[in-house]
């Protein structure tokens, strides 16, 4: 068998001829296609305002300062993430508060954020992990009570819902993340969006140098200091060929991830996580809970399949832990859970049946089950 990644991304003959049209325009910064690559979205979520930007993590990083967030706030993440959730919270000054999740959705607890909030606590970065939604049936009650600001990391979450809403148009402000681990990818890129006229034109300057955005060319002013966290058409060439064919990109990766679960449904040493109810998942990845979870990668790969972790628990590194600016609230106990025992199994869109029933054969064999 030949190997198995754990992703591939969605490059076609369609995506390079875009990109190709994109070379032979000469236009390579952020043009007309990464316009058009914001449009496709905004109409996809049904959101006011689509910002592309260069990554995730600047996207985050801008939106905690489109809100006003700095010196002397507080902003709560949950303690499993990768860690530019809590990154960007000390990029921007303010102060990192990490809270434990759910193990059974691996999503924030929120209880443990309404035990976290104190009068300089001004938002709140939930994350809809891996492309399961969060419950904002919580969240909204929680944004009501303490009137706090919802960013919500959204990095893995194209694609997934809450009730009817796609995410990126349930919290004040979410950003995605195109990196090639997300199945609709520019290489590196991230987009951001809102509803909120006055964040969103914020933002577009930021990102644009601290231009105004309501001057022509010839009239540029700059009304603030900016930087330049653009998205080039040739980026976003491909990820508009993608976004063509997101429907059937969710479809399949959901139609593989059932069946991993079904194929998985009577081995009692795996067991799985839960979608939050009332979501409907993106599959971004798909996880199980195992036992000896490090050893089975490592068995895996010695038949060529790529499995990984599924991200990082905050706590446990040095740059969270030991520092002054970041507090860590209560137990973490359902963190550590799911960074012992969750394992990120391969998922791509043409991954075909025989690949997965490999795979399943050669994971069931490693945990002395076939
Ligand atoms: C939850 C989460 N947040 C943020 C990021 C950072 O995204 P980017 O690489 O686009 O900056 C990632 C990357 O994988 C992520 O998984």
């Amino acid at each position: 068998m030949k190997r198995i990644p754990l992703i591939r991304p969605y490059i076609t003959e369609e995506v390079k001829a875009k990109v190709c049209e994109v070379l032979d325009s000469f236009y390579l910064t952020e043009g007309p296609v990464t316009k058009e690559f914001e449009e496709t979205i905004k109409s996809y979520i049904g959101c006011t305002y689509v910002l592309g930007l260069c990554n995730c993590t600047v996207g985050l990083e801008t939106a905690l300062r489109a809100t006003g967030i700095g010196q002397g706030d507080e902003i709560i993440v949950p303690d499993y993430t990768y860690p530019a959730t809590a990154d960007v919270v000390q990029i921007v000054g303010a102060k990192i508060v990490i809270v434990d999740v759910n193990p059974e959705t691996m999503l924030i607890n929120y209880d443990a954020i309404e035990r976290a909030i104190t009068p300089h606590t001004k938002a709140v970065i939930p994350v809809s992990l891996f492309g399961n939604p969060l419950d904002y049936d919580r969240l909204n009650g929680i944004k009501a009570k303490y009137d706090i600001i919802i960013i919500e990391d959204a990095a893995c979450s194209l694609g997934a819902r809450f009730q009817d809403t796609y995410v990126g148009n349930l919290a004040d402000i979410s950003v995605f993340s195109l990196h090639p681990r997300k199945f609709i990818t520019t290489g590196e890129g991230g987009v951001v969006t809102t509803n909120n006229t006055q964040w969103a034109e914020w933002m577009l300057s930021y990102k644009h140098f601290g231009i105004g955005v309501h001057d022509s060319r010839l009239t540029t002013s700059f009304e603030r200091i900016g930087t330049n966290y653009k998205l080039s058409n040739i980026q976003a060439a491909v990820g508009l060929v993608q976004m063509k064919h997101i429907n059937e990109l969710l479809l399949k990766r959901r139609e593989i991830s059932e069946r991993y679960y079904q194929l998985f449904e009577n081995t009692p040493k795996i067991s799985f996580p839960k979608t939050t109810i009332k979501g409907t998942h993106s599959w971004q990845s798909c996880c199980i809970f195992i036992e000896n979870r490090n050893h089975i990668i490592q068995e895996l790969a010695k038949s060529n399949i790529e499995t990984q972790i599924g991200t990082y628990s905050l706590h446990m590194h040095k740059a969270f832990r030991k520092n002054p600016e970041c507090h860590i609230h209560g137990d973490m106990s359902g963190s550590r859970y799911a960074f012992d025992h969750c394992l990120t199994l391969p998922l791509y869109h043409e991954m075909e049946k025989a690949e997965q029933d490999y795979v399943v054969s050669k994971l069931l064999e490693a945990i002395g089950e076939n």
